[in-house]
């Protein structure tokens, strides 16, 4: 089961998302339970970004059909913040740590990198590139020419594994992709959440504080075991595929598609042990399709 993305080797290839698993509020519920039992293979943390950021304003979830829209906006205590107060904490983790970061320029990009990679606790970066560069106003993930420049921008900074967090609101994730892996990315990870908008019922006006938001749960899943086919096609990276999945069938789907390793996001709110379930299911699973030779 085990599995490698760059120079990371990982037990087995069940990580979470970012945002999606709040590790110190679940050690705090669950005490030292959660490490002797930590239900991933990696911890990616949520994304932090160079200021503190208070996030949008509520209401910030909106639940659909098999999914939800969340307009959280990335609050969090900024990378200061991060290093002095969630570091530590995530430190004790039995498992990898992989720091999702996000800024607005090139140059806080680098700040970030640099800070973060140079920390011995932190195992790899994840970039998530789901965010406009105020320079250009373009969405950097959605563009490969900005992608490209970004990794190749940061590539020097750090020997530690980059993974590329790939935005679906594109029209074909592949060029991006692509692009990562040229501008030197060690692997990507998709997909981020599906813009989207829910309209309260009784005023006919969008529900969410942020007007929209990003849809994730099962109904993204179609969606995301074809972004990752696609990508697969394209580069020749490790791919982290994600997007609604809740089962060992689910992550399997995803690993037919190409992934190397998956991510559990929406199924942890519902049950924090979600990904221990996704892995011991998807070991099962595994054993005949390899004798099978489906794998
Ligand atoms: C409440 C919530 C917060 C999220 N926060 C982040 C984040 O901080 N950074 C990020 O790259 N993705 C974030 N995501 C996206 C997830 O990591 C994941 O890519 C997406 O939800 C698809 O997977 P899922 O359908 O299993 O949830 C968030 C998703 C949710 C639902």
């Amino acid at each position: 089961m085990s599995v490698r993305i760059g120079s990371l080797e990982l037990e087995h290839p069940v990580l979470n998302g970012s945002g999606t698993f709040d590790a110190i509020a679940a050690r705090q519920v669950f005490g030292d339970a959660l490490l002797e039992r930590f239900p991933f293979a990696a911890f990616v943390s949520k994304t932090i970004t160079l200021e503190p950021r208070a996030g949008n304003p509520p209401p910030r979830l909106w639940e659909t059909p098999s999914g939800m829209i969340n307009s959280i906006g990335l609050p969090n205590k900024g990378l200061e913040g991060f290093l002095a107060h969630d570091l530590p904490q995530l430190a004790e983790l039995p498992v990898p740590l992989i720091v999702s970061v996000m800024a607005t320029s090139r140059d806080d990009f680098a700040r970030l990198v640099g800070a973060v990679s140079e920390r011995e606790e932190v195992a790899a970066l994840e970039l998530n590139v789901s965010c406009p560069n105020v320079k250009s106003g373009l969405i950097v993930g959605a563009e490969p020419a900005e992608t490209r420049a970004l990794c190749e921008a940061l590539r020097p900074l750090t020997d530690k594994p980059l993974i590329v967090k790939l935005t679906p609101n594109v029209a074909d994730p592949a060029p991006v992709a692509r692009a990562a892996e040229e501008g030197g990315a060690d692997a990507v990870s998709l997909i981020n959440t599906l813009r989207a908008t829910a309209l309260d019922p009784r005023t006919g006006e969008p529900w969410l504080g942020a007007g929209s938001g990003g849809l994730s749960g099962a109904a993204v899943k179609p969606v995301a075991l074809d972004q990752v086919r696609r990508v697969r096609a394209a580069v020749s990276l490790p791919i982290i595929g994600m997007g609604g999945i809740e089962s060992g069938a689910d992550a399997l789907d995803f690993l037919r598609c190409g992934a190397t390793a998956v991510a559990v996001g929406t199924a942890n709110f519902r049950d924090p042990l979600a990904g221990e379930r996704v892995r011991a299911e998807l070991e099962a699973l595994s054993e005949p399709a390899r004798s099978l030779d489906l794998k």
